[in-house]
């Protein structure tokens, strides 16, 4: 019998997909919004943190590669503040490459547990090479071993052949307190233009309000759920 069609097989599999999740009683309301919304975000992003959220600061990047394909990852927020959304990541890899060719992106903050969703549109630009520097500067000796020793997203023959090029970085930065920052790596700060706050509510009568940028500061919208 195939896979397909074994019943017993995927039992659990349709109990993971079936399901109808009450998302309670929570609400957002548009008295209770920070009138700037990089203050909103800030506030979900601690209360995200103090509530116990895996990860808080993990966004999905979306991107338009540069022959037009969409993809996505997962990366972690460095920096926010009125400028914008700061990660950090290979210049060279797929994600570089596509905000090279094409500055428009999305950034997702799934942040399940909470029965919340912040979702932010922009322009993402690379940020100066010395706020790089002072990140990498930062980072512990491992990761900035690694950095130095992965192309992110090229292909490498095997397993075997990335474990040398580690032990080869590792050998070579043995005696040296600093690990160069390889020119291809380092931030990225993602502009808003739109931020939408989304608020899972019983019977899926969720909250959406939107801030998008406007010539005096930011308007608000509310959108149906
Ligand atoms: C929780 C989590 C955090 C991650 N954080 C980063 C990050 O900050 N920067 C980064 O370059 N990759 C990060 N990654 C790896 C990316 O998801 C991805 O595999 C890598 O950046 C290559 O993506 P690309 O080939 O689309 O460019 C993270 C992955 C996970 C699951």
């Amino acid at each position: 019998m195939s896979d397909a069609v074994d019943p017993d097989r995927h039992r659990p599999l349709e109990h993971a997909l079936g399901r109808h999740t009450d998302y309670g009683a929570e609400q957002l309301v548009e008295a209770d919004l920070a009138a700037d919304p990089i203050e909103q975000f800030a506030r979900w992003l601690a209360e995200a943190d103090e509530r116990g959220v895996y990860e808080p600061n993990a966004m999905v990047l979306g991107t338009i590669d540069p022959d037009g394909i969409p993809s996505a990852r997962t990366v972690l927020l460095r920096g926010v503040d009125g400028r914008g959304f700061t990660f950090y990541t290979d210049h060279g890899s797929r994600k570089g490459r596509a905000l090279h060719a094409h500055p428009a992106a999305t950034l997702v903050f799934p942040w399940y547990p909470l029965h919340r969703q912040v979702i932010v549109t922009g322009e993402a630009r690379p940020v100066p090479p010395e706020e790089s520097d002072a990140y990498w500067a930062g980072r512990p000796r491992g990761s900035r071993i690694a950095g130095a020793a992965s192309e992110q997203s090229h292909p490498i023959a095997s397993r075997e052949a990335l474990d040398d090029r580690f032990a080869e970085m590792e050998q070579r930065f043995a005696h040296v307190e600093d690990v160069p920052r390889p020119e291809r790596w380092g931030g990225f700060r993602l502009v808003p233009q739109r931020i939408e706050f989304w608020q899972g509510r019983t019977s899926r009568r969720h909250d959406r309000l939107v801030f998008t940028r406007a010539d005096d500061g930011w308007s608000l919208e509310r959108l149906q759920p």
